[in-house]
């Protein structure tokens, strides 16, 4: 390839994975696969790398790679940033007092047609001026004092909804100026990622995205998930601007740009009015944060007309929104422990009105996080409900913090208690997690509805008939606590329960006793032991043979197991540290609990030890699950397709392409008849 060819294939390529983010970013409509969609790319690299003389500026490859700027360099704007006059009356009223403005100004009567008005949303994130010369992005700015912003085209680059090249026939000269923001999942998706590596979160998206667009570093920016809509213009050369503000932003759109669909041309006050009602319904639904609508005269000849006061025009205005933070006070820190034993910090607020709703507690997610914001009793914090998120308190004002006599803080630092609120069982939290957790496990008991039906799960003890509804009632009734306490049910207090008929408690108690007799498998994966499913489980009891050998071993001889690391073993060894745990075992021996011990005995003598089997079609009188556990219990192994590796399949009715499979390789095929013959032993 010549450097002519080269570069013609590299025009190519920037044009079709242009093309393709706008459709992904822009259209939200992908129009390729994401490996096409990389092979594009590599491709594009792979030649601006053998020929750097092709690297544009518009190249997508270059949203990202910038150095880290010492600071950035003032930017005039060419035609001011103005800002936008705010109607805080929250009310139609604040329509009609705009309207009235505009229609005064206009020196129209009351009985000349209604002013036609372009609604939108108010974004609420940071205002950026885009400059693009022949369709090429060459500059982005803040509005900083709306005379001199910064220039912050490296991070604007990182932003994939920003074209780098606008498409159709743009202006020579056209500044676009929008709001870049975070949307609410993103905004959510970043802050469970940070809360996870213990690392500090975004504030709200609001200080999110201004913050990361004034980052120095943009790496740093790149990894923030930034949006950007559209709503105006700045300067432009060599176009004849369409007549309206409509079509305006029509105009932006067919360039590439992101528009927002939310927006309507409408006709005087009422217009503007159910604009703000409707766009207000659906506020909570939205994926990111407005704090009102903005109504702008739709003519452009109109806007010309009304002009300017001071730094703001009078042809627009922002209608708000009862806003989503709010002040109040924190009367008390209280923990939750959730259904796996996670505690959340939790601040019991003062009442307040936000969001449109009342709030009363808010989320303080974890230790860090409430140790960072340094959240204490008696403290006047902002609170957010944004959505339909968990309001969260968003930060302390210091200034306002109740002090003591000798001028120091009434209340200390908050700290995580050392046992469970709930159960006084230890509080664990590993070095490299954020989430402290209750090692209570089964003792619990706000653990313990979810560890008792994980306890009677099928796969576990398999108590037929222990359902949530059931389970519910009897931790509620204070009749169960432990799984122990599920073998002293008496038909007395079961049919005491609501909507429990004789017949079904009679079945229950049943199939209670029945699960006495399990398998030292089936019992180690009914502990609910983090980390220990049934596959470490069944591993677990071969390699052992006896509970006790289990309770006795210690990290290195757990560490023998096959599958089991250093995480697998530190779990087990917390569970068993906790002498609530060993007791609820005892109970459960004491209750009469037996398993087939010494397993390993039966697999010495096995048959088919170490024999891998795949089950297909339907067995006349054993269902998968049984004949599973039976391959399992002298040894055998069941796997899931069938390949060379398999020794036996097992076949029954409408067997489909694994017995062909089987045929195909030679691997002997069993019907049931001869699977039981098979195993007897
Ligand atoms: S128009 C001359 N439209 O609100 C009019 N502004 O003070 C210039 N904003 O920080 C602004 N959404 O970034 C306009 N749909 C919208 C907007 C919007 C959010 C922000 C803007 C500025 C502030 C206005």
């Amino acid at each position: 390839m010549d450097l002519q060819q080269a570069a013609a294939r590299a025009e190519a390529l920037r044009r079709e994975i242009e093309g393709h983010n706008h459709a992904y970013y822009v259209l939200d409509a992908p129009t390729v696969p994401d490996a096409e969609y990389d092979k594009l790319f590599r491709e594009l690299q792979t030649l601006e790398a053998e020929y750097p003389e092709l690297r544009t500026a518009d190249s997508p490859t270059q949203r990202v790679g910038g150095k880290p700027l010492p600071q950035f360099a003032p930017v005039r704007h060419v035609v001011p940033m103005l800002s936008i006059r705010t109607e805080t009356d929250t009310e139609p009223t604040g329509a009609r007092a705009f309207d009235a403005r505009v229609r005064r100004e206009l020196g129209l009567v009351e009985t000349e047609a209604a002013v036609e008005y372009a609604a939108e949303l108010k974004f609420d994130g940071l205002a950026i001026n885009l400059r693009y010369e022949d369709g090429v992005l060459v500059q982005a700015a803040t509005r900083g004092d709306g005379e001199t912003g910064e220039d912050v085209t490296q991070n604007i680059r990182t932003v994939r909804r920003i074209p780098l090249r606008l498409i159709g026939a743009p202006p020579p000269v056209l500044e676009v100026r929008g709001e870049v923001f975070i949307s609410r999942p993103d905004f959510e998706r970043y802050n469970d990622k940070q809360r996870a590596l213990d690392r500090p979160t975004l504030v709200n998206p609001r200080n999110g995205a201004a913050g990361s667009i004034r980052q120095l570093d943009p790496a740093m920016a790149a990894e923030r998930p930034l949006s950007f809509y559209a709503y105006g213009l700045g300067e432009t050369r060599g176009w004849e601007l369409p007549q309206t503000h409509g079509g305006v932003l029509d105009a932006l759109a067919v360039f590439g740009l992101p528009v927002c669909e939310h927006r309507a041309v409408v006709q005087g006050a009422e217009g503007l009015i159910a604009f703000h009602a409707r766009m207000r319904e659906m506020r909570d639904a939205l994926p990111f944060d407005i704090d009102g609508v903005v109504y702008k005269v739709n003519s452009q000849a109109l806007q010309q007309r009304l002009g300017f006061v001071t730094r703001e025009p009078r042809w627009a205005v922002a209608h708000k929104y009862p806003a989503e933070e709010a002040l109040t006070t924190v009367e008390a820190i209280e923990l939750q422990v959730g259904r796996t034993g996670a505690i959340t910090p939790v601040a019991r607020l003062a009442p307040v009105f936000v969001g449109g709703v009342t709030v009363t507690n808010a989320t303080l997610h974890n230790e860090g996080e409430a140790r960072r914001k340094d959240v204490r009793i008696g403290d006047t914090v902002i609170v957010r409900r944004a959505g339909d998120v968990i309001p969260e308190v968003v930060s302390v004002l210091m200034e306002r913090r109740p002090a003591g006599a000798n001028g120091e803080p009434l209340h200390p630092p908050f700290e995580l208690p050392k046992t469970c609120p709930v159960c006084s069982s230890a509080v664990e939290k590993p070095e490299d997690e954020a989430i402290a957790r209750c090692s209570g496990g089964l003792f619990c008991p706000a653990q313990r509805k979810q560890a008792l039906l994980h306890f009677a799960g099928r796969r576990a003890m398999d108590i037929e008939g222990l359902g949530d509804k059931l389970v519910e009632q009897l931790v509620d009734h204070a009749i169960v606590r432990t799984p122990a306490d599920l073998y002293k049910l008496g038909l007395v207090k079961m049919i005491n329960l609501e909507r429990m008929a004789e017949k079904s408690a009679l079945n229950i108690l049943a199939a209670v006793e029945k699960s006495k007799h399990t398998t030292l498998a089936r019992f180690i994966f009914a502990l609910g032991i983090r980390n220990v499913g049934e596959a470490t489980a069944k591993d677990l009891a071969r390699h052992f043979g006896k509970l006790d050998a289990l309770l006795a071993a210690d990290v290195d001889s757990l560490q023998q197991v096959p599958d089991v690391g250093p995480v697998v073993a530190a779990s087990i060894m917390r569970f068993f540290a906790e002498p609530h745990n060993v007791e609820v075992i005892e109970q459960l021996r004491a209750a009469g609990v037996k398993w087939t011990e010494g397993e390993s005995a039966a697999v010495v003598n096995s048959p088919i030890a170490g024999k891998t089997f795949v089950l297909t079609g339907a067995l006349p009188t054993l269902t998968r699950d049984e004949a599973k556990d039976m391959i399992e219990a002298l040894g055998g192994k069941v796997a899931g397709s069938v390949s060379k590796k398999t020794d036996y399949v097992v076949a029954g009715a409408e067997a489909g392409s694994k017995l062909d499979k089987a045929q195909a390789l030679g691997v002997s095929i069993l019907d049931e008849t001869q699977f039981r013959e098979l195993i007897k032993t």
